[in-house]
């Protein structure tokens, strides 16, 4: 089929590339001359495992990348809807899309089908692109579940595909384009397919939010959180998936999504408590990290922390929703100087986020006459450090683990004052 992804970024690059591989042809529409530009060359102008490889293999044969959207059997749409102020979706860009795709539709030599990728609230694809292109094209809901860091992966391999239609004209090309995905497939409505969206990100969310909390009761208790959640799994009822405990989540997903699902609660009259309680424990989560700083080093006013990790997860340079955030702000807000550490994501951190931090370009740097030290991201590199080096480069050896991703003991072996997050036995399995 000819495919047209309108919007190259990690959800339409992946998916293009992905479609371009099962066989495909795949044009990849970008508005943004740079982006487009660095497409061509065959550079994903982000960091996603894999992906330079994999565009490698399939630019200039299946795949192309194009300003305009030319004639194809699907379009999807993968532009961003990013939250506004008062946490609902902005839809702009959707709309320009829906746009420039009802412009250039009706000179094409073929009805196509547009399929919505965009997360977008329950009745948008209704409301906002059937009014706008409804009359030329069949139109779908096909939402994406790839995670940044594993997207080249999760697009080859999904656990389900969703696709809401209005009608069946749009149901057979569906099919057609994921006819060698080997997973179930779920045809319904299109309120049905934006709802799923949102369902699955905020009940992710909501199992981290769970964890964290039971993680501070464990805490407390002296026992540890990983314990208990390896035990939980076991119930076929429940999985330990996402109940790492940690410093919260973010991303630019879940906070977002769970925000606008809120927002479209409100409007449709219902009170989201669950949400509201899974948002402002993800917002009081990474200050876990500021209590102990502050407890262990007798105040931060004119104290020296460094934050390992400033992405929002490890195996990224993205920097949205990252934990690193608020804790950065309130050690600064503290008195404390702070010097941050990423192996990828420092200058996007200094880029795009107002936070008084010194970026170190080693992790020694980082750690030099620190009075301790946040991990806030699980870089592998990081759980590779010799517990020497924090003794030695360190003014006081004090070593916050917001992620559980050191060795607690050995750090306490080597002279560390070490404090894991959801760990009441401080490192110590005994
Ligand atoms: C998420 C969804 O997983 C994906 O299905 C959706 O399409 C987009 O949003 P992503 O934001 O890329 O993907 O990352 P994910 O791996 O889900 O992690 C999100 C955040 O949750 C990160 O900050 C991560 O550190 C945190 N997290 C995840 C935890 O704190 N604990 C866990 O157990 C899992």
């Amino acid at each position: 089929m000819d495919v047209a992804i309108v919007g190259a970024g990690y959800v339409g690059t992946t998916t293009g590339v992905v479609l371009a591989e099962a066989g495909h042809d795949v044009t990849l529409v970008e508005v943004d001359a740079d982006r487009r530009d660095a497409l061509a060359e065959g550079e994903v102008p982000f960091h996603e495992p894999g992906l330079d490889d994999a565009l490698a293999d399939v630019l200039g044969g299946r795949l192309t990348v194009a300003g305009k959207v030319e004639p194809a059997d699907v379009a999807l749409v993968c532009v961003g809807t990013p939250p506004r102020e008062d946490g609902s979706a902005d839809l702009s860009q959707l709309k320009a899309a829906a746009d420039d795709l009802a412009a250039a539709v009706p000179s094409w030599d073929r009805r196509p089908t547009v399929a919505v990728k965009s997360t977008v609230p329950p009745g948008t694809t209704r409301r906002v692109v059937r009014p706008r292109l409804g009359e030329h094209a069949d139109l779908a809901v096909n939402p994406e579940f790839l995670r940044e860091g594993s997207a080249l992966a999760d697009a080859r391999d999904p656990d389900r595909i969703v696709v809401g239609t209005f009608d069946d004209a749009a149901e057979q090309p569906m099919r057609d384009l994921y006819a060698d995905r080997d997973c179930p497939k779920v045809f319904t409505t299109p309120e049905t397919a934006e709802l799923v969206k949102y369902a699955s990100n905020a009940l992710l969310a909501t199992k981290i939010s769970f964890a964290n909390e039971i993680a501070l009761i464990a805490e407390q208790l002296g026992v540890d959180v990983d314990d208990v959640v390896e035990a939980v799994g076991m119930d076929h009822r429940l999985n330990a998936a996402f109940l790492g405990a940690g410093l919260g989540f973010g991303g630019s997903c879940f906070p977002k999504d769970v925000q606008a699902l809120r927002h479209v609660a409100r409007e449709l009259d219902v009170e989201p408590r669950m949400l509201d309680a899974v948002l402002s424990t993800n917002d009081a989560q990474p200050l876990w990290a500021v209590r102990q700083a502050r407890t262990l080093l007798d105040g931060l006013d004119g104290r020296r922390v460094a934050v390992l990790g400033l992405a929002f997860k490890p195996g990224t340079s993205d920097v949205r929703g990252s934990r690193a955030v608020p804790i950065v702000r309130a050690l600064a807000d503290g008195g404390a100087t702070v010097v941050g550490h990423d192996p990828m994501a420092g200058q996007a951190f200094a880029e795009h986020v107002d936070a008084e931090v010194t970026l170190a370009g080693t992790v020694e740097e980082a750690l030099d006459g620190a009075d301790a030290c946040i991990l806030q991201t699980a870089w592998p590199a990081y759980a590779a450090i010799d517990p020497a080096t924090f003794v030695d480069r360190m003014r006081r050896p004090v070593v916050l683990d917001g992620r559980r991703a050191l060795d607690g003991a050995s750090l306490i072996e080597a002279g560390v004052t070490y404090r894991g997050l959801g760990n009441g036995t401080q490192g110590e399995r005994s």
